[in-house]
């Protein structure tokens, strides 16, 4: 590890929040870097339209988990709706640093795979369905 990461973000790599598996998941879903084969798979407890709890197990590189540590910590006791709207936008600030195009799928793995798992979870009558947007780089 290097300069390039700063000490928050080696925090969340070494002692990620939210790493562990849920017991009763509403819905889990695994997501995948094919650029290097690191793998997350993200778990979410969905109760009365509110994310009550959110866990996340894998592996990959200091960007890839401090992302996910970081996007479980947002999310965690908020409506679902709230989750199913950040952006990779959202995502890279919470990062704050600069994020090489080499690196954006790392950012972005967590954010893609809780999108894909919001997009399992059963709609509240009414509602629209959500998370069925695809995440976009931010420019
Ligand atoms: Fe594998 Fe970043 S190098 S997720």
């Amino acid at each position: 590890m290097d300069d390039l990461y700063r000490d928050y973000i080696l925090e969340h790599y070494r002692k990620p929040h939210n790493f562990g598996v849920l017991d009763d998941a509403t819905a889990s879903q695994e997501g995948a870097n094919p650029l290097c084969g690191d793998r997350i798979t993200l778990q979410l407890r969905v109760r009365d339209g509110r994310v009550d709890g959110v866990a996340f197990t894998g592996r990959g590189c200091a960007i890839s988990q401090a992302s996910a540590s970081m996007l479980t910590d947002e999310i965690k006791d908020k409506p679902v709706s709230d989750a199913a709207a950040k952006t990779s936008s959202d995502v890279l600030d919470m990062l704050g640093i600069e994020i090489s195009p080499a690196r954006m799928k790392c950012a972005l793995l967590s954010l893609e795979t809780l999108q894909q798992a919001i997009a399992t979870v059963p709609p509240t009558p009414g509602a629209p369905r959500l998370g069925t947007e695809s995440p976009t780089a931010a420019s």
